[in-house]
């Protein structure tokens, strides 16, 4: 029998008996996941009823004051996640009739929604041949397939992705994606996994070659380095500045929103460039207030994004301070905001303000 089938097989007799199992609908799925990101499954559940009953569809999440919708989420922290869950609900109801597009990128698009997320609500309510990636599924893969690298390392997500699709079971995806995940927090556990149980352990690399307490590899990056930076949206009417730098640590050669590191500055390859400083001074009088953050890895820099915006009566000033630091800029809009700037930084920053309004 292929290993696919055996997890399949297996799945089904030893689910657990879930109330977000019970009936293939995105909506309840969409909230359960998002609930199971910050707390195990048995304190979940008492929070999740008491939240499906009173926002019982997209429509009434949707129509629901943001406070009250923060009170059905005390005990879970996280409060962006419960404002996120609101705001996407809200563009539901606006664009897709309350429903969830079986398409991933445009899930993608929605507030609060990540790959993971994305890739389970859409395998698990529509069974689109999606398969996740979470903690516990890259223990499995990596034990499974032998996959020795650090899977803390900057290529692991990829590469352990690439084994979760051709691992991916396409006649039941979202069955396969729940019993990979099921098989990670029952039976192949970090310490002491209980391989006498598992279904794959005949084509296990790690059982059959005894290295489970080896794989997976985790090896924390020794020299992490934390960082604060701010992002600026300035835009004139309709139009929103870019700006080419050289000699930038990040981003080399591309066209970006002007950014700069804040706070404290761990090595002068992280001071702001005197472009930015001189641009920040000129529109922090009165100081804008952030309109959202986000947290962004480059390889072992872990940063935290703070993103402000400001309104220009005229191009004229900020292309004086571009000139005047030899520096070249563009003007684009939003909707092309992420094609003239490349990178997920940008489609961070849309994401934030396509909900600003919400
Ligand atoms: N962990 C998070 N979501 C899960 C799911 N749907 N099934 C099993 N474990 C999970």
């Amino acid at each position: 029998m292929i290993p696919q089938k055996k997890l399949h097989d297996w799945y089904q007799i030893h689910k657990r008996d879930l109330p977000f199992r019970k009936k293939k609908q995105a909506y309840p799925i969409w909230i359960s996941e998002v609930m199971l990101q910050q707390t195990r499954v048995n304190a979940m559940l008492p929070l999740y009823e008491a939240f499906i009953k009173r926002f019982p569809t997209p429509e009434t999440l949707a129509s629901a004051t943001e406070e009250e919708v923060l009170a059905h989420w005390k005990g879970l922290g996280y409060y962006s996640r419960a404002r996120n869950i609101r705001k996407a609900a809200i563009f539901l109801v606006q664009n897709y009739n309350g429903a969830f597009p079986k398409d991933l990128a445009k899930v993608l698009q929605l507030p609060g929604i990540g790959n993971y997320t994305a890739r389970a609500i859409l395998s698990i309510a529509y069974d689109l041949p999606l398969a996740v990636l979470d903690g516990n599924v890259k223990r499995v893969l990596s034990r499974y397939y032998g996959y020795t690298k650090n899977i803390l390392g900057a290529k692991a997500d990829s590469d352990l992705q690439n084994k979760a699709d051709e691992f991916l079971n396409i006649d039941h995806p979202g069955d396969h994606n729940q019993a990979m995940m099921e098989l990670g927090a029952t039976l192949c556990l970090p310490e002491s996994p209980k391989c006498l149980l598992c279904p794959l352990t005949d084509s296990c690399f790690a059982r059959i070659h005894q290295k489970t307490s080896e794989i997976p590899i985790r090896e924390k990056d020794k020299k992490q380095i934390q960082l604060s930076a701010e992002i600026w949206v300035l835009f004139h009417k309709e139009s929103i500045l870019l700006v080419r730098e050289p000699k930038m640590r990040f981003l080399k050669g591309m066209f970006h929103l002007p950014y700069g590191f804040t706070g404290e500055i761990p090595a002068e390859a992280y001071e702001p460039s005197p472009f930015f400083l001189s641009l920040r001074k000129t529109l922090s009088d009165p100081n804008p207030k952030p309109i959202g953050q986000f947290k962004h890895t480059i390889t072992h820099h872990k940063m935290v994004f703070s993103v402000l915006s400001a309104p220009l009566d005229e191009k004229v000033g900020v292309e004086g301070l571009t000139k005047k630091f030899g520096i070249e800029s563009k003007w684009v809009t939003l909707s092309t905001l992420d094609t003239e700037f490349p990178s997920s930084l940008a489609s961070k920053v849309k994401k934030i303000l396509l909900y600003l309004e919400l």
